[in-house]
């Protein structure tokens, strides 16, 4: 088995930070400690010097999708070009989401997604899988996904005609999912008040990119957000709401969110209430609805749902993360090249909706949240690994750093500095989001489960190294 040592380095993890050498043998972390070089007998087959450099658990980022299927195209990153970007950026696990088609089974969507991912992934992979089309076949699958280590069922508000759902099969996923011990994730936007103003636009002539967020307002994710908790607490089923975007979603879901915590902690309650969980992206933290008022089509390449908001609410969304109410951030990652997007080119709600983001997620948030005074690296570590291996079920062999866990690790220079762009980055995308956006701090190795993979900015990852990973139950 292959022996390596990481020396000189200050480890980091969701409670603590402390200088200590890491001795990785095979795929674990073997032992952590200080001079760990002298106190065995074999010497490491390769010596890491992490002088100045933090070591950071692997990234697991808990929003992708790479292959996404829609009507008219599919994201342009496949399994091994997005995971290669995710681990060049320090993220060493995906959580993917499989999406049923309606009319087919939960059962066909996984295996689809087995067969994108397997043998070609590069970093270790998880699946959610989305449920458009509820009845009682697919309520009876989902007793069978999580016992195949999928737990946890996506569903849409939104999407209406295409991935939407309603109410009350809303409720009734929530029953089943709370009785099989599995978690409820859902994109919360009113599908029906935007499907109305998409309509009122296109009757309107209101053909360009700049109206997609208009057709989106704030209004339409606080509403669904205040919906969605009710539903949540009625069934008492876990919730976990993926990419919050705006302050007046933060505020409706802020009582239950202090609520779940509170509880938890203070162990008051015998029988803790269900908790409900927000998840935030680098696109919220970082842009602003600005960007869709640029020329011609150049709006286009920001249209993902929910939209850009105003710079006001990026304030609110890092204060939640500074508080804890926010425990995830994810990237949403959903690429489409330029020539894609003109898709819709003579009307704003045929552009595919999604942005690329899964290279840049570890480095963003260490310079505007750490670097920046706005999180500390605790903060840091469970926000982009600890919370989401937690809540995921992956935790302790994911987002730790302790002997017997898996050695994804991340070697990051916290000064150097680079800029974005769509010319360096590793994305299937013919521009970033990013472009121009300076960062302070880098990613200069990362190990998966014992293997370099990743060294100065160069994949090392022989194709096909990423694992799927079964995950435990929802547990709270
Ligand atoms: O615009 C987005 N977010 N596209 C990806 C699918 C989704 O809604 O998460
Ligand atoms: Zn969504
Ligand atoms: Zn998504």
């Amino acid at each position: 088995m292959s022996r390596l040592l990481i020396q000189n380095g200050t480890i980091v993890t969701g409670d603590d930070q402390f200088a200590a050498d890491v001795f990785v043998i095979g795929e674990k972390i073997h032992a952590i400690g200080p001079e760990l070089g002298r106190r065995f007998a074999v010497p490491p087959d390769e010596l890491v010097d992490a002088t100045g450099c933090y070591v950071f658990p692997g990234g697991i980022d808990a929003h992708t999708h790479m292959e996404l299927p829609l009507k008219t195209t599919t994201s342009s990153d496949t399994f091994a070009s997005g995971t290669g970007a995710a681990l060049i950026g320090g993220t060493t696990t995906i959580l993917d989401f499989a999406n049923q088609i309606p009319g087919k089974t939960l059962k066909s969507a996984v295996k689809d997604w087995h067969a994108k991912a397997n043998g070609k992934a590069l970093c270790d992979y998880g699946f959610h899988v989305s449920v458009t089309d509820f009845n009682e076949r697919t309520r009876r699958e989902i007793a069978e996904c999580v016992d195949e280590g999928i737990t946890s069922f996506k569903t849409f508000m939104a999407y209406k005609g295409a991935l939407m759902i309603d109410d009350r099969q809303m409720l009734e996923i929530m029953e089943e999912v709370k009785i099989q011990k599995g978690l409820v994730l859902t994109h919360a936007e009113n599908g029906d008040l935007i499907d109305h103003l998409v309509e009122k636009f296109r009757k309107a002539g209101s053909l360009s990119p700049k109206f997609h967020p208009l057709s989106r307002p704030v209004i339409a994710e606080a509403e669904a957000c205040s919906r969605i908790i009710d539903l949540a607490r009625f069934a008492d089923c876990p919730l976990y709401i993926v990419h919050l975007s705006s302050q007046s979603g933060l505020q409706r879901l802020a009582p239950a969110l202090e609520t779940g915590t509170e509880q938890r902690r203070s162990g008051k309650s015998e029988k803790p209430r269900a908790p409900i969980i927000a998840e935030t992206c680098p696109q919220y933290l970082l842009l602003d609805d600005s960007v869709y008022s640029q020329r011609g089509f150049e709006g286009a390449k920001y249209v993902l749902s929910p939209p850009l908001r105003k710079a006001s609410d990026q304030k609110h969304l890092w204060a939640g993360l500074g508080s804890g109410m926010i425990k995830v951030v994810a990237t949403d990652h959903c690429a489409f090249t330029s020539a894609q997007r003109r898709l819709g080119v003579k009307d704003f709600s045929k552009i595919p909706n999604g942005v690329p983001g899964v290279e840049h997620r570890m480095e963003l948030l260490y310079s505007e949240g750490v670097h920046k005074g706005r999180l500390s690296l605790q903060q840091f570590v469970n926000i982009t690994s600890t919370n989401p291996a937690r809540i995921f079920g992956l935790h302790p062999q994911k987002g730790a750093i302790h002997a017997g866990a898996d050695a994804d690790l991340v070697v990051f220079d916290p000064n150097e500095e680079h800029v974005i762009s769509s010319k360096t980055h590793h994305m299937n995308c013919d521009y970033s989001v990013y472009e121009g956006v300076p960062v302070t701090g880098a990613c200069r190795m990362t190990i998966l489960r014992g293997k370099v993979v990743v060294r100065r900015g160069k994949l090392l990852a022989p194709a096909g190294y990423g694992k799927y990973l079964p995950r435990q139950k929802f547990e709270y």
